[in-house]
């Protein structure tokens, strides 16, 4: 099975839900670059602080301050285990950094896999979801709801609304992705590794669409 593998997708398209099952069910080294952010805010960490405010209106981090964060991340992995990686790259400058970081260590990217949605779909996924503020499980109002309303399973601590979810902010996080990252749909596809996934199925039948991308 594929074992580099890169989730790409508008904001809401589902990256984060299957990234979730893939790590449950398969082991996978899931890493959200949006989560670890979160984390180095709330934490008042010396890149938290200078996350917090691009977080807060929905554009990108800087790249310096995303790559330095993302190295460390995949430097502490053991050697040969690989990553599911969710929300990074998101620049073409990310992208080519991660392409040389990877093949200055003989590595190179397996499949990326594209979370196709139309954004009215997104929209309304992002205004029913909830999250636990303490492990980051994704929840939906509707559509993936806590076995006790408002809590998570997990934790048993309240569900929250993530503090970028609010419309405007949302608006400004699909005007981003439209310029900043749709741009590696097409530079994935030159380099032959992307799938397109239809992210409007259920999960359980974009589970296997996802899983026979990865066993090619
Ligand atoms: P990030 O946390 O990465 O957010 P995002 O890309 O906007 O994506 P989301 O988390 O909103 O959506 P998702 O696709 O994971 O959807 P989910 O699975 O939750 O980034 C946040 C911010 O961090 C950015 O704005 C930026 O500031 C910064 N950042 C992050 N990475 C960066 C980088 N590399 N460079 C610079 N800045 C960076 O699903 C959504 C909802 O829908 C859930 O409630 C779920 O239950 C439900 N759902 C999912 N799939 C289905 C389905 N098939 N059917 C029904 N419901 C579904």
């Amino acid at each position: 099975m594929r074992r580099r593998v890169i989730l790409l997708g508008p904001p809401g398209s589902g990256k984060g839900t299957i990234a979730a099952r893939l790590q449950e069910n398969f082991g996978f080294n899931h890493v959200s670059s949006g989560q670890l952010l979160r984390r180095e805010v709330e934490l008042d960490s010396a890149v938290g602080r200078r996350a917090k405010s691009f977080l807060d209106r929905g554009e990108l981090v800087p790249d310096q301050t995303v790559l330095e964060l993302m190295e460390r991340w995949m430097d502490a992995m053991p050697p040969g285990t690989g990553f599911l990686s969710d929300g990074f790259p998101r620049t073409l400058s990310q992208a080519r950094a991660l392409d040389e970081w990877l093949a200055s260590r003989g590595q190179a990217i397996d499949a990326v896999l594209f979370f196709n949605c139309p954004e009215a779909v997104m929209i309304e996924r992002i205004a029913g979801r909830r999250v636990c503020p303490q492990c980051g499980r994704v929840y939906h109002q509707v559509t993936l709801q806590s076995r006790v309303a408002g809590r998570c399973d997990e934790c048993g601590v309240a569900l929250v609304q993530r503090e970028d979810d609010t419309a405007p902010v949302v608006r400004k996080r699909f005007e981003i992705y439209s310029r900043q990252t749709e741009p590696l749909v097409a530079y994935y596809r030159a380099q032959g590794k992307l799938t397109e996934i239809d992210a409007t199925r259920p999960l359980d039948a974009q589970m296997d669409d996802v899983m026979s991308a990865l066993a090619k």
